[in-house]
């Protein structure tokens, strides 16, 4: 049985991705932005082998999720789930970043960067990134007019990018990309096609399966079938920038091996 870290439990996949692992016998450790909202995880929380807390706008927060998750132990798998769709304006968090770059690209970088290295990683990503290409030249949204549905498109482009530059770096750890489709939470709406149950199959498949299908890295998913991302996600140069500028971001460098 695995332990498994699962960022955005609060809710929707995360949430979804939590109870099916609890089920399944495997440890999870559940994660809320505050602790008013850790008060939602009801039923789950006495079942979890750790509650941490933080808000994933502020990079301090996020640092002090690293260090809560290290206090608990080495994870086997880590499901980077949390997300946000931006609302109408930029926002701006504690540290003058656009809100969804904190929280969809740097604090999975983050969290990759200080957290012990697990045998696993998945990033959630969506279908809209392949809307998200070029946005190295204002990765902070600091020079153009605000676009919410390209900043989000950037920020999932973003992840895959960062997973396929952590399954170059560490080779012994299988990093990989997921589509969940779009699923019927409160982020897809309640219109959306997909349910919660299936949405959430591929990505705690990857977390913990010991079937060879699942123990690969560098690869792009959606609904249990490897697809082709966006070819700037693909591109080793495109990673190489994109972890040079969240280095630069965060001040925090990401090992090369
Ligand atoms: N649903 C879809 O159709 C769809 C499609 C493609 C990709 N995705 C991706 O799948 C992932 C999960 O989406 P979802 O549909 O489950 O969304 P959701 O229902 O809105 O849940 C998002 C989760 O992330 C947490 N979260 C958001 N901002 C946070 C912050 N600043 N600090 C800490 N936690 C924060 C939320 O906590 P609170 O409950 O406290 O807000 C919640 O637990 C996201 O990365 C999303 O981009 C979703």
């Amino acid at each position: 049985m695995a332990i498994v870290f699962i960022t955005g439990s609060t809710d929707g996949l995360g949430r979804a991705a939590a109870r099916s692992l609890l089920d399944a016998g495997h440890r999870v450790v559940l994660h809320a932005r505050s602790a008013d909202r850790a008060a939602s995880l009801g039923e789950l929380a006495p079942r979890a082998a750790g509650i941490v807390i933080g808000d994933l706008r502020s990079a301090e927060q996020t640092r002090s999720i690293a260090d809560q998750v290290n206090a608990i132990g080495r994870m086997d798998a880590i499901i980077q789930n949390a997300g946000v769709y931006p609302e109408g304006s930029r926002g701006s968090t504690p540290e003058v970043h656009a809100g969804v770059l904190a929280v969809n690209t740097l604090a999975p970088y983050i969290l990759t960067a200080l957290i012990d290295r697990p045998s696993r990683l998945i990033y959630l990503s969506s279908g809209l990134h392949r809307g998200g290409e070029g946005s190295l030249r204002d990765l902070d949204w600091t020079k153009r007019s605000w676009d919410p549905a390209k900043a989000y498109a950037e920020s999932k482009l973003q992840v895959v990018a960062l997973a396929f530059a952590v399954a170059r770096r560490w080779p012994q750890v299988f990093s990989n990309a997921v589509d969940p489709g779009w699923v019927r939470t409160r982020m897809g709406g309640p219109g959306a096609p997909v349910d919660l149950d299936t949405g959430q199959r591929t990505q705690t498949w990857l977390a913990v399966s010991d079937e060879p299908a699942a123990k690969v890295s560098g690869r792009y998913w959606h609904h249990m079938r490897q697809e082709q991302p966006a070819s700037e996600a693909a591109d080793p140069e495109f990673q190489d920038q994109l972890i040079a500028s969240l280095g630069a971001l965060t001040g925090l460098a990401l090992p090369e091996a």
